[in-house]
């Protein structure tokens, strides 16, 4: 409807302007010149009003970037859903992350350290997001993700970032093939708890063999209690609740050897 009204006020805008460069050639005299003078203001006016409804009708750059945001987030929310109906004990969420979400687990990695920072279950990238858009280079990211539709969205979405479609928990295979570089922070999107405790214990451990003492591994939980623990010479640390998340979430800090604890 916007297309067919749009369409209209600009052949409206072409007629009265061709109008008007053909009446202002002519050369007229006496009583019929004041009437054409009169008459080309009306046309003047009414090519104003014309060119003011057409730009009323074209949504504004910020109006554009707005639908196409909520257009984006809406196609995330229906690939989340189609992944999670082929494997929902794997992506056990209904939708992506909130954005406060990932704004706030993003704002734990330390880029400042040496290394690659490996997300572990990215999904359609929600956190990915937040930490390119914390300035994050994209070649520093590692991405290990299950799905492989989730990767290729990633691959499409994220270019120059490292997508791999792998086994979060056989990280130590997944780095190996990367030639081991050093990581500077882990970040993870996983559903950790669905794991029985040694498999989760073991998942940090190797990820601190990789990293700097006090180097952060951070992960969002849904519960109350922290969703690993029983960890020797490790820190855990929380943040408030992000209400906003549905359902709501926090995010746990874990440090091997450093008391740093987590504000926020
Ligand atoms: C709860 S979703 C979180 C997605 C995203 N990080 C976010 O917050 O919107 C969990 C993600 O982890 C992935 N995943 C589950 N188990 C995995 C595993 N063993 N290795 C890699 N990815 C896994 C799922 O495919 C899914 O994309």
């Amino acid at each position: 409807m916007i297309s067919t009204a749009r369409q209209r006020a600009r052949e409206l805008h072409e007629k009265l302007t061709a109008e008007i460069l053909a009446r202002k050639g002519q050369k007229a005299a006496g009583a019929a010149r004041v009437r054409q003078v009169k008459d080309v203001r009306l046309l003047e006016e009414m090519r104003a009003l014309a060119r003011r409804t057409e730009a009323e009708l074209r949504p504004s750059g910020a109006m554009r970037a707005r639908m196409s945001r909520i257009e984006l987030r809406v196609r995330d929310e229906m690939r989340f859903l189609r992944n999670w109906a082929s494997n929902p004990l794997s992506v056990a969420a209904l939708a992506p992350s909130s954005q406060e979400l990932c704004r706030l687990m993003a704002r734990y990695v330390e880029a400042d350290r040496d290394g690659v920072i490996v997300e572990l279950g990215p999904g359609t990238g929600a956190v990915t997001q937040a930490m390119l858009d914390r300035g994050v280079a994209p070649e520093r990211l590692v991405l290990i993700e299950y799905s492989a539709d989730f990767c290729a969205l990633l691959r499409e979405r994220f270019p120059g970032v490292n997508v791999v479609n792998g086994n979060a928990y056989a990280l130590g295979e997944v780095m190996e093939e990367l030639g081991n570089p050093p990581v500077a922070s882990v970040i993870s999107g996983l559903p950790i708890v669905q794991k029985p405790l040694p498999e989760r214990q073991a998942l940090l451990q190797d990820a601190f063999s990789r990293m700097a003492p006090g180097a952060p591994f951070i992960q969002f939980s849904y519960m109350l209690v922290p969703p690993v623990k029983g960890l020797v010479g490790t820190t855990i640390s929380s943040t408030r609740w992000v209400l906003a998340n549905l359902p709501p979430a926090r995010v746990w800090l874990y440090r091997n050897g450093d008391p740093t604890p987590l504000a926020g």
